[in-house]
Parts: structure tokens; sequence; C-alpha cells
């Protein structure tokens, strides 16, 4: 068995996912989740595909005193994934005290902890929301492009960690973090037996895609068909959440067994390659042989026209590569979708 790592937001959309492919490489994992925002049966899903149930916490990182009782139950913690966090932009807007209490206090509060229980080191969820709109010859944007000043609370929020992040290991503390700026992560493990579980209206377009698909909602908008791109929709990087959580394997074997790498490193994890929303919708079609009732619909506020990765550092320095085939991806959602029906859920 290798280390003992502490997953926050364990029981969310990419925590469990990464959970199963750290229990597989060999990790003895600690899930710690306020279940805000997921459901502690998500345990059962990863336990069913792995053989192993990770331990399981109900504590919110935000409480310091609850946290320090999970280092102090399971001693040797040798890294931390932090995935817990406020995470829709819209809510973001309406309540950003809400959005930079939870997102900054808790990784503080992880900060804080590391040294004394001796944690090398912590992977950061952050996200290509950093970038903005970038201009078009930093397309596709690497990780020096220039950050811009963000257009929601929430995107605020991974700013400010990646910056407190450095502050802190500049002054000297005894940690290294891997800060991952991720795409747009999408799909379902293979098995159905873990996936995407939004609550109430989806916001993003997968889900939003899948629930359409299966008759919860009547009809999906595309926001907008008159940006300035090929089929004038939006485009972005759709990164399968399998591939996602296997690059936080990756980085989380590079903090814990590589000398000599820089306190802290900055990824972009996406595929490299840009898809349109039409492109998406006709893809789904396509890989599942179902229908979708979709229309025009005018541009969402706040969306970026188009945004995808130069994955190059992963690829070389991670020795990652984001893998899947994007049918076999719009597959697994949609298999996703219809085990959640099967099951009663949705
Ligand atoms: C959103 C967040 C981003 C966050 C990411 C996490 C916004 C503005 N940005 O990114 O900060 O990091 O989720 O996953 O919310 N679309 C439709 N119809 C729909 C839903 C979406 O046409 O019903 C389109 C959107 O206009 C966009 C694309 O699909 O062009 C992807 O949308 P979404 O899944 O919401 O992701 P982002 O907006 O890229």
């Amino acid at each position: 068995m290798k280390e003992t790592i502490l997953v926050t937001g364990g029981t969310g959309f990419i925590g469990s996912h990464t959970t199963v492919e750290l229990q597989e490489a060999g990790y003895n994992v600690v899930i710690v989740d306020n279940l805000s925002n997921s459901s502690a049966s998500v345990i059962d899903g990863i336990e069913k595909i792995t053989g192993v149930r990770p331990a399981f916490e109900q504590v919110d990182c935000c409480d310091y005193a609850a946290l320090e009782n999970v280092f102090q139950k399971y001693p040797g913690i040798k890294g931390i994934i932090h995935f817990a966090a406020s995470k829709a932009v819209g809510e973001s807007v309406e309540k950003p005290l809400l959005y930079y209490r939870n997102n900054i206090n808790s990784l503080i509060n992880l900060l804080e902890l590391m040294p004394k229980y001796d944690v090398k080191g912590i992977i950061f969820s952050s996200s290509c929301t950093v970038y903005g709109q970038p201009s078009e010859e930093n397309l596709p944007v690497t990780e020096k492009a220039p950050i811009q000043k963000a257009l929601s609370p929430y995107g605020n929020t991974k700013q400010i960690n990646e910056e407190i992040i450095q502050d802190y290991i500049h002054s000297g503390a005894p940690i290294k973090s891997i800060i991952l700026r991720y795409f747009n992560p999408i799909g379902a493990h293979p098995s159905a037996l873990i996936g995407e579980l939004p609550n109430g209206v989806p916001m993003n377009l997968i889900p939003f895609v899948t629930q359409t698909a299966i008759g919860i909602r009547k009809q999906l908008k595309i926001f907008g068909n008159d940006y300035g791109t090929p089929d004038g929709t939006c485009i972005r990087d759709y990164i399968y959440v399998v591939d996602l959580a296997k690059a936080h394997v990756k980085a989380m074997a590079r903090i814990l067994d590589t000398a000599d790498t820089d306190a802290v490193e900055v990824f972009n994890i996406g595929t490299g390659r840009g898809l349109s929303t039409l492109e998406v919708v006709e893809g789904f079609e396509k890989a599942t042989g179902v229908k979708l009732n979709w229309e025009y619909a005018p541009r969402r506020e706040g969306d970026i026209e188009k945004v995808w990765g130069n994955v190059d550092k992963a690829n070389k320095v991670l020795g990652w590569k984001a893998e899947a085939d994007i049918d076999d991806v719009l597959r697994s959602a949609w298999k996703w979708q219809k085990k959640l029906r099967e099951d009663g859920i949705q």
C-alpha cells in the first residue's frame, strides 16, 4: 500500500473519480466532504468499482477543529487533493461572501495544518477560468498566458487561492503544491457507478444534454450562434473526467516521489482540442443514437467565446495525456444518466 491521501470533496464529481484512480494506483484514501452538494452513497459506488471502501468523514473544511481531528484520526496523511469548494458561477454572483468564505477558508485551514502533520504536498483544483478570454495569439492557451480579472466571485476564488498557495510556499512553508487548471470535465466512469449529479437545473452543458435526452428537460438551449467561431457557437476543451482523475495521480506521484521539482507547479489539464457546443450536441446524437430537442437561444451572460488548452507541459512533465475518445465519453455520460433513471434518482 502506498501513502495515505486526503481527498477533500471526495464524494463530488471529480473527487469520486480521482478517489477511484488513487485507489487503483495503490494509495490509501481518506475522504472528507460536508455533503453539501453530494451524497454519502457515492462511497458505495467507489467501493463497488475498486473493492475498497475509502475512509469517510463528514467534515466541513472550514471547520478547523473538525479538520484537525481528521489528521489526528488518520496519522500519516502525506498528500492532499483539495476539491471541496462551491462551484456554481451564477450562485457566486448572488452570494459572494458564501463563496469567499467556503473556498478560501477551507484552503487556509488545510495549508495551516499541513506542516503540523507533516503533509508533503497539496494538489489544488483550479480552472481555465483564470485565463478569461485569451487573445487569439494565446490560443491554445498555455500556463504562461496572462491571468485576467475574474468575471465572477467563483472565478476570483480560484485566482486568490492560487496566489495564497504561491505566497505561502514563497514564505518558506515546507510543503509543495501542484495547481491543476482544468478545462471542462465531462463524462462518467465506464461502470456508471459514479458520475456527475447536479443539484436542480444543471448549468453545465453535458448534464443538460443528458437530462434533455432522457426527458427531464424539454429542450436544450444552445447559448449563442453568433460568436466568432466557425459554426458561431462557443468553443471549449472537454476533458474526460477519468483522464482528469488520472492527472491527479500523476501529480501526486510527482509531489511525493520526485525530488528537485519546483515547490509550486501549474499545469493545464485538457485535451488540447477545442469543440464547439454544436459539435458536442451533434456528437452526442451520433454517439448515442438519441435525438435531442434543441434550439438556439441568446448568448449567456459572462460566457467566454472560445478557449482550449495547450497541454504540452502536462504531457511532457507529468507524463500524462488525455486518451479518451469523445464518442466514448459522451456515451459514458448517457450511460450514467440512464443508470440514474434505473435507480430512480433522476
Ligand atoms: C463553466 C463556468 C466555469 C467553470 C466550469 C466548470 C460559466 C460562465 N463558467 O464553464 O467558470 O470553471 O463551468 O465546469 O458558467 N451551454 C449551452 N447550453 C446549456 C449549457 C451550456 O449552450 O444549457 C454552452 C455554454 O454557453 C458554453 C458551453 O456550453 O459555451 C459549456 O458550458 P458549461 O458546461 O456551462 O461550461 P463553461 O461555461 O465553459
